[in-house]
C-alpha cells in the first residue's frame, strides 16, 4: 500500500511519525513544499493552488492513498484536493475534530492553529457538527519557534502562556480539551502541559488522522508488507529538510529528492 502525505513543509513529518507508528508496513511518499511554506498566512486560493501541485505529484508517484497531513491546507483547500485527485484522501480536521468531541465531557473545546485555520473556522464548524462549542485562537509565533528549535525555551513557553491567557479570557465556558490545530505543535506538548490548567486534555491532530487512516485502510494496512519505507521529497533545501525534519520525525533521515513542482 502506498501511502502520499503532503504537508506545507516539515511539519508534517509529525503525522508521518504516527502513520509509521500506527501502518509501520506501508510504503510512504511524504511531500514537502518547502519553497513555498509557511502555509499558514497564505489565502484559500493560494494555497488551494499550491496543494493540488503537490498533490498531482503524489498521484503520478502512485500514491493509492493520501493523507494531508498541514492543518492549513485540510482547513481551507480541501473542496479543491478532493476535486484534483482520483485517489481517496482524508485531512486532518475532520479526525481532529472528533476525537476532541470524544474526549471532551464538558463539549467545549478550544482550538490553536495557524492564522489562516483559525479563520476559517474549519476546526469550530465540525466540532459543531458533533455538538461541541469550540473557541478558536491564532498562535502564529508558534510555528517558528519550534523551526528554530525552541520547544523548550522560556521565550516560547512565555508566548505559550500569552496566547493562552488570552484565549482563556475570551471563554468563560469551561473547556477540557486543547485541540493542537497544527503540525508544529506536537512537539510543544510538555511545554503546553506546563502551561495549561491541570484538567486540560490535548487533542493531537497528527495522532486522531493515524488512527483514522489506521481503521479505515483496516486490512489493506495489516497486509501492507511489515518493512515501512519512506521517499522524502521537498521544494526547497534538501539539507535544511533533513536536518529539521529529523527533530519533527523524531529520527535521521537520510537521503531527500529535490523536486520542482508547476507554478
Ligand atoms: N503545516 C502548517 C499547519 O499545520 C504549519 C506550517 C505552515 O504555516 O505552513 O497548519
Amino acid at each position: 500500500m502506498k501511502i502520499g502525505v503532503f504537508d506545507s513543509g516539515f511539519g508534517g513529518l509529525t503525522v508521518l511519525r504516527e502513520l509509521l507508528a500506527a501502518i509501520p508496513g506501508a510504503e510512504y511518499l511524504y511531500v514537502g513544499d518547502t519553497a513555498r511554506l509557511p502555509y499558514g498566512s497564505k489565502s484559500a486560493k493560494t494555497i488551494a493552488h499550491y496543494a493540488v501541485s503537490s498533490l498531482h505529484f503524489l498521484e503520478n508517484q502512485g500514491s493509492e492513498y493520501i493523507v494531508v497531513a498541514c492543518n492549513t491546507a485540510s482547513a481551507l483547500a480541501m473542496p479543491a484536493m478532493k476535486a484534483a485527485v482520483t485517489k481517496e484522501i482524508v485531512g486532518v480536521i475532520e479526525p481532529g475534530a472528533q476525537a476532541a468531541s470524544e474526549l471532551s465531557n464538558t463539549k467545549n473545546v478550544w482550538v490553536i492553529g495557524t492564522a489562516a485555520t483559525v479563520a476559517s473556522h474549519a476546526y469550530r464548524n465540525e466540532l459543531q457538527k458533533r455538538g461541541v462549542r469550540a473557541v478558536e485562537k491564532a498562535c502564529p509565533l508558534l510555528v517558528p519557534l519550534v523551526e528554530e528549535g525552541w520547544t523548550e525555551h522560556p521565550v516560547t513557553e512565555q508566548v505559550a502562556r500569552i496566547y493562552l491567557n488570552e484565549l482563556k479570557r475570551s471563554d468563560e465556558q469551561a473547556a477540557d480539551v486543547l485541540v493542537l490545530g497544527c503540525t508544529h505543535y506536537p512537539l510543544l506538548k510538555p511545554l503546553l502541559h506546563r502551561v495549561l490548567p491541570e484538567k486540560m486534555r490535548l487533542v493531537d491532530s497528527a495522532q486522531a488522522v493515524a488512527h483514522s487512516v489506521a481503521n479505515r485502510l483496516g486490512e489493506l494496512a495489516l497486509q501492507a508488507n511489515g518493512q515501512p519505507s519512506v521517499q522524502f521529497f521537498a521544494t526547497d533545501s534538501v539539507d535544511k529538510f533533513r536536518e529539521l525534519g529529523s527533530r519533527f520525525l523524531g529520527r535521521e533521515i537520510e537521503r531527500v529528492e529535490l523536486i520542482a513542482l508547476p507554478e
